[in-house]
C-alpha cells in the first residue's frame, strides 16, 4: 500500500515514480489522483505532436467553446434519450442537416445515425444493404447464399473487414500500376444478381482521389433499366464529404444521383470534430429495413437503435452541431479553401523543386501525395524518417497490388497547418533531401526499404514498446 508519507511528499520522489510497475498485473491498490496523473501525462510525451502528425485525417484542433461544451457533455450517455432528450435531439439535427448538404430529394425521410466513425457507418451502411437485397431475394424464393460486394483496392481495410467479417464475397478491383481509382468499366462485369452494393470512394485513402461516382451510379442506373437489379451504391466521403459540399457544391457525389442509397462521412475528420463521430445517412427510410432497427423500452420511452455499440459518449455529438451551427456553409467553405490553397502551395512546390511527383494533381481533398523523382539514393522511408527527427510525422508507404511498386509519403492538410507551418515543412524537406542525397543510404545498404525505417519495423519497434501485438 501507497506509504501515508508520500500523498504529501513531491510526485517525482514517490515510488510510483521509481518502482518498476508491472504492466501485467492488475494494481493491488491506488495512488494519488495528482501522482496517476502526472505518470500518465508525462508517459504521453512519448507521443507525437498531434498537430504535427501530417498522416491523420482526425481534427487536432477546435474552438475553446467547442472544448467547453464536449466537457459540459462528457458525462452523458448518448443511448439515454428519455434522460438526455436535448441530447439526443442533436443527433437528429445533424442527420437532417447533412440529408440536406447531401441533397437529399425528400429531407423529411431522410433517415441516419451517429456512429464512432466512418467504420462503423460503413458497416451498418453494407450491412443494410445486405438485408434488403436478402428480405427481396428471400420474398421472390431466390437464394441468398451468396451476397457479393463490390469496391476498389483504393479503400480502406474497413470495406475488407465488412466483407470478412458478415460473410460477404468481397469482389475487389486491384489497383492499376498507373491508375489508383476504379472506373465503370471495371465494375460492370463485377455486378451480377447478388452484388448487394457497390463502394465508391470520395477522398481514397491512399493518394486522395475521388472515384468516378457519377459513372459508376449511371451504370448502376443502366443495369437496373437493363436487367432489373436494383443495386444501391454506397459513397464512401469519409474526408471527402465534408470538402466537396463546399468546395464543389455543383460536384454531384451524393442523393443527387439516383442509385446513391448511402453517405458515410467522419465527423472528426473534415467535419472539423475530434475523434470519436461518424455519421450514415440513408437516402430515405426504405434503404434501412425496418428489421434491423432494435427498440428498447427499460431506459424509458421506446428508443429506436440502429449501432454496434450501444453506449456511447454524446459529447462529440454535440462539438459537430457545434460546428455546423457556429460555421454553417460559409464558415465550413472558408476553412475548406483555405486548407485546398495550403495543399495546393505544397503540390505547387514540390513540383516545382523538380524533386518530387505529385499522384493526386486534382486534389480532391486536402491531401497531397508524392514520390521521388528519379533514384536519388534514397528512398520515401528514409526522408519520413529523417522528417521525424524535426517533429514532421510524415507516413511513407506503398500502395496495394497492382500498384505496389509505388512508394509515396503522404501530407494531410487540417485546418491547424497554416501557410507558415507548410514553408517550414518545405524548408525541413528539402533539407532532408539534401542531406539523405550526400549520404546515399540505399546504395550503401544491401537491402531496400531501409530495415531501419521500413513498415515492418516500425510495426516490430511498436510492438516492443507497447507490449501488445498489433
Ligand atoms: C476512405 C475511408 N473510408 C473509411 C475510413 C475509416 O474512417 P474512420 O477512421 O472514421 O473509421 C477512412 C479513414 O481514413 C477512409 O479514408
Amino acid at each position: 500500500m501507497t506509504d501515508k508519507r508520500d500523498v504529501y511528499g513531491p510526485i517525482h520522489g514517490r515510488p510510483s515514480f521509481r518502482d518498476h510497475i508491472d504492466r501485467g498485473v492488475f494494481p493491488e491498490h491506488g495512488i494519488d489522483p495528482d501522482e496517476a496523473y502526472e505518470l500518465l501525462h508525462t508517459g504521453l510525451m512519448l507521443d507525437g505532436r498531434e498537430t504535427l502528425n501530417l498522416a491523420s485525417f482526425v481534427t487536432t484542433w477546435m474552438e475553446p467553446q467547442a472544448e467547453k461544451l464536449i466537457h459540459d457533455t462528457i458525462r452523458k450517455n448518448h443511448i439515454d434519450h428519455e434522460e438526455y432528450p436535448a441530447a439526443s435531439l442533436v443527433e437528429e439535427a445533424a442527420v437532417h442537416m447533412l440529408g440536406d448538404l447531401f441533397h437529399a430529394p425528400d429531407n423529411a425521410k431522410v433517415v441516419g445515425v451517429a456512429t464512432i466513425g466512418s467504420s462503423e457507418a460503413i458497416m451498418l451502411g453494407l450491412l443494410a444493404h445486405k438485408r434488403t437485397w436478402r428480405n427481396r431475394r428471400a420474398a421472390a424464393g431466390l437464394p441468398t447464399d451468396r451476397p457479393n460486394v463490390v469496391f476498389g483496392a483504393e479503400t480502406h481495410v474497413v470495406w475488407d473487414k465488412f466483407a470478412n467479417y458478415f460473410d460477404v464475397e468481397m469482389r475487389k478491383i486491384p489497383m492499376k500500376k498507373d491508375r489508383f481509382v476504379i472506373s465503370a468499366d471495371d465494375v460492370e462485369p463485377l455486378v451480377d444478381e447478388n452484388t448487394i452494393a457497390v463502394g465508391a470512394v470520395l477522398g481514397t485513402t491512399h493518394v486522395g482521389e475521388s472515384d468516378p461516382i457519377e459513372e459508376i451510379n449511371d451504370l448502376l442506373v443502366r443495369i437496373k433499366k437493363e436487367k432489373g437489379w436494383d443495386v444501391p451504391l454506397h459513397v464512401d466521403g469519409a474526408s471527402g464529404a465534408f470538402i466537396a459540399p463546399f468546395a464543389e457544391p455543383d460536384f454531384r457525389f451524393d442523393f443527387r444521383l439516383e442509385q446513391v442509397a448511402s453517405i458515410n462521412a467522419s465527423g472528426h475528420k473534415y467535419g472539423l470534430v475530434y475523434p470519436g463521430v461518424g455519421w450514415l445517412i440513408f437516402r430515405d427510410s426504405t434503404k434501412l429495413p425496418e428489421d434491423l432497427v432494435f427498440s428498447v423500452n427499460y431506459l424509458g420511452g421506446a428508443q429506436p437503435t440502429f449501432t454496434f455499440n450501444f453506449s456511447r459518449g454524446s459529447a462529440m455529438i454535440q462539438a459537430q452541431l457545434y460546428n455546423f451551427l457556429r460555421l454553417g456553409r460559409s464558415g465550413y467553405t472558408a476553412i475548406v479553401e483555405t486548407m485546398l490553397a495550403n495543399a495546393r502551395f505544397l503540390n505547387e512546390s514540390l513540383v516545382a523543386s523538380g524533386k518530387f511527383e505529385i499522384l493526386n494533381p486534382g486534389l480532391a481533398e486536402p491531401v497531397v501525395t508524392f514520390t521521388l523523382k528519379g533514384d536519388p539514393g534514397f528512398d520515401v522511408y528514409h526522408l519520413s524518417s529523417r522528417l521525424r527527427e524535426d517533429g514532421w510525422i510524415v507516413p511513407a508507404y506503398s500502395l496495394p497490388p497492382d500498384a505496389e511498386e509505388t512508394h509515396l509519403l503522404r501530407v494531410v492538410v487540417r485546418l491547424d497547418l497554416s501557410r507558415l507551418m507548410i514553408e517550414q515543412l518545405l524548408k525541413d524537406l528539402f533539407l532532408a533531401y539534401e542531406g539523405l542525397a550526400a549520404e546515399q543510404p540505399t546504395h550503401k545498404q544491401a537491402r531496400k526499404p531501409d530495415v531501419w525505417t521500413s513498415p515492418a519495423h516500425a510495426a516490430a519497434k511498436s510492438k516492443a514498446r507497447t507490449g501488445l501485438a498489433k
